[in-house]
């Protein structure tokens, strides 16, 4: 049986999960999901670290113990992961009595070996990062990170002599080029390499902090936090007395982002050399989120709540945008306007109108049931091979963690398969009573569906899990990349259902969307394209701006007088991103000939075109002036 095991960071108790950690969580959930498609067996770790200066004032400032704390916020955790449709084997707490065993094993079996020494430290600590800071870490006299002056220090403590190890982890990375990707940050930990290792501080004296593990041969010593939390990863697996921790070990990889990589680039390896133990086979790092330009953390206080997020636009949109939006390895902006229009272009618009548009007309033209298809055409096998083709693609992604590249490939097939629809047109087929090509046509179309469901499991497993039960599937049959590609799984007379629509169009009240787009998805299952003539229909000009003015009583509209060349007003929701007397003067694309509506007391007769993204709205206007009145086409 192939092996795979897979790690989160364990995160803080001092702060509630937000999007971060959920970016990170829902990686792993996602290649673990990936992994078991492809046949693997599948540990995937993940937990909360609840050591430390820091929860000890996170909970006194809630005027609760520790102990009390630490419990809250670990269940907090615990409970936001399944709302993401997050599956982990197994959930570590650094408090448990097991895990704490193995940290003292660890402590005694490195003293003995000589690895660890007794010494005494002046130096500059920062209570902020929980370490001593060296000068060279430090910008303009302030820590980098927590902009505050370190406190001068000097104590005597245990140290770990990371220096004897350098070499040797020099050496293991420069012969493994894939040991840390993306590939910029192997440069950067080679960097710190070569810079040279100071002995690293593994102990906390009792008298300054209590809240941490004892230290087996010095009670009055407990463990740095972060020697203790790394040792996570094997206490997770049950080393050393379950002895099934090795055959997860040999396959572990760990997810983390930029933040703590040194921590898990040269502590952790060296530690794992020191103990006789093989490292890891791969850590994957990743960027930050930001929100307003700034990385999105609880001491910044501008965090996002994924648990509102998946309330209000449901866990399968938030996983698809997180990994499609984030080039992994690099930082993001996050926005919720950019996760609506996203989901509403790639999963509304494209797959799901896929979706709902062949079970559609396999409902209305075969009676609900898998059709027996007539002889494939040129036609039919394109589309069969490029989708195949870009799932093929789409793998390589996903084993090298290039979640948005891969995403992009099966968009791309996604589109490919909807122009097929718009080409092959099976309601003509149905009209003309071409049975036997409807049904090759509709029979290609359902098992491009049925392989889109199994590969998009791991991104979008409920809707992929629906999806398959729409077609008649069993998930638990279907879930797998071996078979998903096998083309011709779907048997003739099969009952199949149109079900919901997997990913309604969104709206948010900003942006508010035209009536006219309003159409249901069925709605447009035979009307995706139009012959010229209908837009023809459309009286489209150029209309100057003479005058403008908001509308009293809203904070959206504007009643725009404008020439066309005819004088006429028009009511625009585009207050919040133009001020009336930006617009005087321009000119602007009108529909001449809507039908007059009276909004909030003004006659309104047109709308004006404007075009819509992530950053806001702007109108459509023509290159260089032309005569108002000016025809559009
Ligand atoms: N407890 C340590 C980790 C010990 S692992 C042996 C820790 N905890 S943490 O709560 O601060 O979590 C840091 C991790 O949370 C990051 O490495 C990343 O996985 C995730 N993120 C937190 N904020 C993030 C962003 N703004 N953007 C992306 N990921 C973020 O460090």
């Amino acid at each position: 049986m192939k092996r795979f095991y897979l790690t989160t960071p364990i995160y803080y108790v001092n702060a509630e999960p937000h999007l971060g950690h959920a970016y990170t969580t829902v990686v792993a959930d996602t290649v673990a999901r990936w992994k078991r498609l492809q046949g693997y067996e599948v540990f995937f770790l993940t937990g909360t670290d609840e050591h430390g200066d820091k929860i000890v004032r996170a909970a006194e400032a809630q005027g609760l113990t520790p102990r009390e704390y630490v419990d809250r916020i670990a269940e907090k955790f615990r409970q936001t992961w399944p709302l993401l449709h997050i599956q982990y084997t197994r959930f570590i707490r650094t408090t448990e009595p097991n895990h704490k065993r193995v940290v003292q094993h660890v402590l005694q079996f490195l003293y003995e070996k000589g690895d660890i020494s007794f010494g005494e430290y002046e130096g500059l600590y920062c209570f902020g990062c929980e370490r001593f800071l060296t000068r060279k870490e430090l910008r303009d006299g302030l820590c980098p990170d927590h902009r505050t002056p370190p406190t001068p220090l000097r104590e005597s403590n245990y140290f770990f002599d990371l220096s004897r190890y350098q070499d040797w982890l020099i050496d293991h990375l420069q012969k493994h080029s894939d040991f840390i990707q993306p590939p910029g940050y192997r440069e950067e930990v080679l960097g710190l390499l070569r810079e040279g290792l100071e002995p690293l501080c593994i102990s906390r004296p009792k008298s300054r902090l209590s809240w941490g593990i004892e230290f087996p041969f010095d009670p009055n010593y407990v463990t740095y936090v972060w020697f203790d939390a790394l040792l996570n990863y094997l206490s997770g697996i049950g080393y050393p007395d379950d002895p099934s921790w090795e055959k997860w070990w040999q396959v572990a990889e760990h997810i983390i982002a930029k933040d703590i990589l040194k921590p898990h680039a040269i502590y952790w390896p060296i530690m794992l050399r020191a103990l006789g133990l093989p490292v890891y086979r791969r850590l994957h790092v990743h960027g930050y989120w930001n929100l307003n330009q700034a990385k999105m953390s609880k001491s910044l206080g501008n965090v996002v709540r994924p648990g509102d997020l998946v309330s209000r636009y449901g866990a399968d949109r938030v996983r698809y945008f997180l990994l499609r939006e984030m080039a992994f390895g690099q930082d993001a902006e996050f926005s919720e306007e950019a996760l609506v229009l996203r989901t509403n272009a790639e999963l509304a618009n494209d797959f799901g109108n896929l979706v709902f548009r062949t079970l559609s007309m396999v409902g209305k033209y075969c009676q609900g049931r898998v059709p027996v298809p007539g002889e494939e055409t040129p036609e039919d096998r394109t589309l069969k091979e490029r989708l195949l083709s870009a799932v093929e693609n789409f793998a390589r992604e996903m084993d090298n963690f290039r979640f948005h590249l891969g995403l992009n490939l099966l968009n791309e097939a996604v589109r490919e398969a909807n122009r097929y629809v718009d080409h092959q047109a099976p309601w003509e087929l149905n009209k003309k009573g071409k049975q036997d090509r409807l049904g090759r046509v509709l029979y290609t179309l359902l098992e491009a569906l049925r392989v889109l469901a199994v590969v998009l499991w791991p991104i979008i497993p409920r809707s992929s899990e629906l999806l398959l039960g729409n077609l008649g599937l069993s998930p638990a049959e279907e879930l797998s990349l071996e078979r998903a590609l096998a083309w011709g799984r779907l048997k003739p007379g099969q009952e199949v259902q149109r079900g919901k629509a997997l990913f309604p169009r969104l709206e948010k009240p900003s942006l508010e969307v035209p009536d006219g787009e309003k159409d249901s998805a069925e709605e447009k299952v035979e009307e995706k394209t139009y012959p010229l003539e209908e837009f023809k229909k459309w009286d489209l000009r150029v209309a100057e701006v003479v005058a403008a003015e908001r509308v009293p009583g809203t904070d959206r509209l504007l009643k725009l007088t404008v020439r066309c060349p005819e004088e006429r007003t028009v009511v625009a929701g585009i207050a919040e991103y133009y001020r009336p007397e930006e617009l005087v003067g321009k000119q602007v694309v009108l529909v001449a000939n809507l039908k007059p509506a009276r909004i909030r007391g003004v006659l309104s007769q047109g709308m004006i075109l404007a075009a819509r993204d992530a950053k806001g709205l702007r109108l459509l206007v023509p290159e260089e002036a032309v005569t108002p009145g000016a025809e559009v086409g």
